[in-house]
């Protein structure tokens, strides 16, 4: 599908790195120490702030006496900080932030830590400089904290240039070749260094032949993005083709246990390195809707990504291997299989057999990054195996950026979801699990978590686009996404506030009031007016837009909702449906078990119930259905309001990107409401009790 966003402009919206972002610091007497490459860029930062500000910057060595500073930058001189920033660039990400003698001292484990600590203080603002004494220490929860970018070096004919990208073109490629001129990638690092990004795969999960070549042929113009992510502390990925070596490589096999395959691997890596010695890895999506993997050769996936990991292993590169493997071609009238059990089984029996540099990528859900499904228990299915959870900041099913989301709330609930208690208590967090913070699990009596973690992984948003991410609101969520890689703990409300602040400084406060009453509740407002009590899917096949409720019924995707006159849902129960909610451990296990105990919002991802059975909320099936659609216009309808009253106050250009897109929200909103109510009043012929108008 071809994106919908206005493309390229010289000067895009400066999203939330304003020149006035860097006031306070900028009036300052900053000092920075240090060496290394991100203590330049910091500089430069820094300088440039100064003068802008007023300010006066000098820079010097680590250890040198400072007199006169308000804000001190420096490695800190107690630590091996030199050990930290050469040989592993994601160590010494950390800082303390502390004040002496009146000054503002952010002490760093390593030159990364530099660039993180001065964002923070951007951040904090004025606060930095006249809020309490402060003795803080900042790190990383993980150190993969990476994005996605589903971007094709040629326009694909169907899927465009971005699969599944609502923000104009590439921000790397143009007419089939790496741009010429990477300002704009500049600038897109330095926003992502600002939020914590550490790592940046290029290119599209499905690799087609052109894309292919960039691990060979095209390497010189990888190296060119490389060297632009590099002073940002942002290393760079390449998705790559299972079947490289004989796309590329005039092999005839791609089987991971031919020992030619394995030297080609090793040969391809050995250049990607020495290129790039500072290269990240290889994300792989095989045997997955189309992609080829090592299943054609009767191996594992264990078999494939670990050949690949001894090829990338004298460079302690990594393979992200994506875990979102089922069959695409089911026979709908087929109801024992599930696509939903897929990951699990071909997964979990693997763990344990992964290399310790194969990161496994799982979704977020068992489906495929809906508005709402239950948390993929393959997360907590594979002990031994490095897990990363892979969310999905492009709004594919959440609105597509025509629809102000923020998603926030939704990766806060994934990441603080616990598999061992249903009210979280002492027991590891989703977040635990990808950042290795769980070190024993009691209940799976698999002992410990004892591999390194594999972090978070994420598809970006972002585009050519003006205001980069389509719907200028989109910022927050690509803000908050790389926040929340930092700290998967902090509060989506503090952080739709933080983003505000930087991406609006010096708008009244009731700006940020209004953008909370837009954000704060747009996920649930979204899946009120598209996707009740856990059915997905019911969206236009192909480009997902809009909706369609038998879209995808008799299709091969193996995404049904079964409903009939009677009823709806998919019986996934372990007594007498599909076995899915046996996958889990308990308690979760039984409370999916059993509609008495079941959650609402997922009930009919459990189960089939008719239209008139009774909700906990006290409401029926149907009933609910009429309910929240008509809540979900209403709630549009209301944020348009809120928006309206401030609108005035902001850059105009955003104002009528933002109003565009609330009249294709609300014109939309009012579709899916019309559209579902009317499909299920007719399927039950059970009136809306309120008797509100359906067609
Ligand atoms: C979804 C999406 C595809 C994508 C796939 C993936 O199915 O629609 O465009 O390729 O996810 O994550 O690999």
């Amino acid at each position: 599908m071809t994106a919908d966003a206005p493309g390229f402009v010289p000067t895009p919206h400066p999203a939330w790195l304003p020149d006035d972002a860097f006031a306070a610091l900028g009036r300052r007497r900053v000092v920075v120490a240090g060496d290394g490459a991100l203590a330049g860029t910091v500089a430069e930062e820094v300088a440039a702030a100064t003068a802008r500000f007023g300010g006066s910057f000098s820079r010097l060595e680590v250890g040198d006496g400072v007199a006169d500073a308000d804000l001190v930058l420096t490695l800190a001189t107690d630590t091996d900080a030199g050990s930290a920033s050469g040989t592993d660039p994601d160590a010494g990400e950390g800082f303390r932030l502390t004040r002496e003698g009146g000054a503002v001292v952010v002490q760093a484990d390593g030159d990364a830590g530099l660039l993180h600590g001065l964002f923070h203080v951007v951040r904090l603002g004025e606060a930095a400089f006249d809020g309490p004494d402060a003795d803080e220490t900042h790190a990383p929860a993980t150190g993969l904290r990476m994005l996605d970018h589903w971007d094709n070096v040629d326009t694909h004919p169907v899927m465009g240039q971005v699969e599944r990208g609502y923000s104009g073109g590439s921000l790397f490629y143009e007419d089939g070749v790496v741009r010429a001129d990477l300002s704009r990638v500049e600038r897109y690092a330095r926003l992502l260094a600002a939020v914590g990004i550490n790592r940046v795969a290029i290119n599209n999960v499905n690799v087609h032949r052109r894309e292919a070549r960039l691990l060979t042929d095209d390497l010189g113009d990888v190296v060119r993005i490389a060297a632009v992510f590099r002073r940002w502390g942002i290393r760079v990925h390449l998705s790559v083709s299972f079947a490289s070596p004989i796309l590329l490589g005039g092999l005839s096999t791609s089987d991971p246990l031919d020992t030619d395959v394995a030297h080609w691997w090793v040969r391809a890596a050995a250049r990607v390195w020495s290129a790039i010695p500072d290269f990240g890895g290889f994300v792989v999506k095989a045997d997955s809707e189309g992609q080829p993997g090592p299943f054609a050769y009767g191996r594992t996936h264990a078999d494939g990504a670990n050949m690949l990991a001894a090829a990338v292993e004298p460079y302690d590169g990594l393979i992200h291997w994506r875990a979102f493997v089922y069959d695409h071609r089911q026979d709908w009238r087929d109801r024992s299989t599930d696509r939903a059990r897929a990951a699990y089984d071909h997964f979990h029996p693997l763990d344990g057999a992964f290399a310790d540099n194969v990161v496994v990528q799982v979704k977020y859900g068992p489906m495929d990054f809906q508005v709402r499904e239950p948390v993929s228990p393959v997360l907590a299915a594979m002990p031994r195996t490095r897990i990363a959870l892979e969310l999905q900041v492009t709004q594919e099913y959440t609105g597509q950026q025509r629809h102000a989301v923020y998603l926030g709330p939704q990766w806060s609930q994934i990441l603080g979801f616990s598999f061992w208690s249903a009210d979280g208590g002492a027991s590891p967090t989703v977040a635990d699990l990808a950042t290795g913070r769980a070190k024993a699990v009691e209940d799976p009596g698999t002992g410990a978590w004892h591999k390194p973690a594999g972090g978070f992984a994420a598809v970006s948003n972002a585009g050519d686009d003006e205001f980069w991410t389509g719907h200028p609101f989109a910022q927050a969520n690509l803000y908050a996404y790389g926040r929340l890689c930092w700290d998967p703990t902090l509060d989506p409300a503090d952080l739709l506030d933080e983003w505000a602040g930087l991406t609006f400084p010096g708008a009244p406060d009731a700006v940020r009031q209004a953008l909370h009453t837009v954000l704060d509740g747009s996920w649930e407002t979204y899946e009120r007016y598209t996707s009740p009590l856990g059915v997905g899917f019911m969206v236009r096949p192909g480009h997902h837009y809009g909706p369609d409720v038998d879209g995808y019924e008799y299709t091969p995707w193996g995404t049904y909702h079964f409903a009939d006159r009677d009823g709806i849902g998919v019986d996934r129960s372990v007594r007498t449906g599909t076995g899915y909610a046996g996958q889990y451990p308990s308690p979760w296990r039984e409370t999916y078990e059993s509609t008495r105990t079941c959650p609402d919002e997922l009930l009919l991802f459990f189960h089939h119930v008719p239209y008139t059975h009774v909700l906990h909320s006290g409401s029926t099936v149907i009933q609910h259905i009429y309910d929240t659609h008509f809540a979900g216009v209403d709630a549009v309808e209301r944020m348009i309001e809120a928006w309206s009253a401030v609108s005035p106050l902001v850059d105009p250009r955003l104002a009528e990107r933002v109003a565009e897109r609330f009249a294709e929200q609300l014109r939309s909103a009012t579709e899916w409401r019309d559209q579902i109510n009317t499909y299920f009043l007719r399927k039950s012929g059970i009136p809306d009790e309120r008797g509100r108008t359906i067609y």
